[in-house]
């Protein structure tokens, strides 16, 4: 269906009418918070998906063995025991972009989560029971018991929660489903029908978690108090887990972009900027392959010339695909006659400011408490 016929069809029937309330700041700013909160979002769920995922791993294959294998034994509970912490990144940088894109992209995505109700609602409590999950994890590490059955339970909680969240992002893309997925169940207790766009969009985030995740916990070699086997282990294994989740990254990537509408697919190349987004997110993927070939080949500790290159490729990797994600999110909706450019504006700069200020405080909030975990004194020393 050609894009003028595809709008006219969705405007008539679909999108709620305009929030008699204009926007309190310009457009681009919204975006330029949500998406700066947003990258740190993923790449916290990259640390705790890949975390999660490897520890547990290590800590089946080391305690299924007659003796219990020392060493991956200490890897995985060093790993799983930081997990809680990562959570409330997690959960805490995930709020400001869900604020922000219901602030941009209300009419879309509120129609969309209320159309799946229950099931958008269940995420709160999966979060809650995820957390006891990790919790319970981290005290049967520190106890030196086998923990990976509950890791296990974690991970298929924390994946439930990552597709409902990706059910709810492209759900918010078609408004063209809406009124058949009200008729057939108004209570919303039900998912959409089948989408090409959702498993990609999902993958993303998973296989990413894996290759960045896993180059995280290589990172996390350059710990000081740790000792030297488990952080040899730690950035070999991690290094290799990284490079071969990248590579099938890239391949997760060509599908996620094939699968989307033609319209998308043409709008993203006609552009400029996004030819540019797409190929710095292959070249900072590939910088990332590079530096996990490098983290594990290095001999000896980690040096922070390596570990700044991993990080920054890996940050700048998941900022570039939220750029794309967030284009593919505009190009869908404005063919569908919503243009959130075109949203009213009525900057209101005593807000914007005393929002910049409270941030910024914020920030320094976050750095303090950060400083104060580094100093607090380590769990790991239970494992060496
Ligand atoms: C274990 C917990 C969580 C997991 C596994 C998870 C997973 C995900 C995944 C997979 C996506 C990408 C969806 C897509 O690409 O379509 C996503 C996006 C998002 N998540 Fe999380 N998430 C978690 C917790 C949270 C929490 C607690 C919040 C907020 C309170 C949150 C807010 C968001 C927002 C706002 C987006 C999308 C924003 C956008 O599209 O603009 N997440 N999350």
């Amino acid at each position: 269906m050609n894009v003028p016929v595809l709008a006219s069809i969705v405007q008539a029937s679909s999108f709620p009418a305009i929030d008699p309330i204009p926007l309190p700041a310009p457009v681009w700013l919204f975006k330029v918070f949500h998406d700066l909160t947003l990258t740190l979002h993923f790449a916290a769920l990259h640390l705790l998906i890949g975390g999660l995922l490897l520890a547990t791993v290590w800590n089946f294959l080391g305690q299924m063995r007659s003796e219990p294998d020392r060493l991956l034994v200490s890897a995985s509970g060093v790993v799983a025991t930081r997990l809680t912490i990562v959570m409330t990144y997690v959960i805490n940088l995930g709020i400001p972009p869900l604020l922000f894109v219901q602030v941009l992209y209300g009419r879309a995505v509120y129609t969309g989560t209320v159309l799946i109700g229950p099931i958008w609602l269940s995420v709160v409590l999966a979060v809650i029971v995820a957390y006891f999950l990790l919790y319970r994890v981290s005290k049967l590490a520190v106890e030196r018991k086998p923990w990976w059955i509950w890791g296990l339970a974690a991970l298929a909680v924390i994946e439930y929660v990552g597709h409902v969240y990706a059910t709810a992002m492209t759900l918010m893309l078609r408004p063209e489903v809406w009124p058949a997925m009200y008729d057939a169940n108004p209570t919303g207790a039900h998912l959409p029908p089948f989408d090409p766009t959702k498993w990609p969009r999902f993958a993303m985030i998973m296989v990413g978690s894996v290759g960045f995740g896993a180059i995280g916990s290589a990172l996390y070699s350059a710990k000081r108090n740790l000792p030297e086997d488990v952080k040899t282990f730690l950035r070999v294994q991690g290094g290799r887990v990284g490079l071969a989740a990248l590579v099938v990254l890239a391949g997760v990537g060509l599908w996620a972009f094939n699968t989307q509408p033609d319209f998308v697919r043409e709008g993203l190349l006609a552009s400029v900027y996004y030819k540019v987004l797409l190929c710095a997110w292959v070249a900072f993927v590939v910088l990332a392959a590079v530096a996990a070939v490098g983290i594990q080949a290095c001999p000896g500790s980690l040096t922070l010339a390596k570990g700044l290159f991993a990080s920054l490729a890996a940050t700048l990797a998941v900022a570039s695909y939220v750029l794309i994600r967030e284009g593919v999110r505009d190009l869908t909706l404005a063919a569908k006659g919503f243009d959130v450019w075109l949203s009213p504006v009525n900057t209101n700069w005593t807000v914007v400011v005393l929002f910049v200020v409270s941030l910024v405080l914020g920030l320094i909030g976050v750095g303090w408490l950060i400083a104060v975990l580094r100093g607090a004194k380590p769990t790991e020393e239970r494992y060496v």
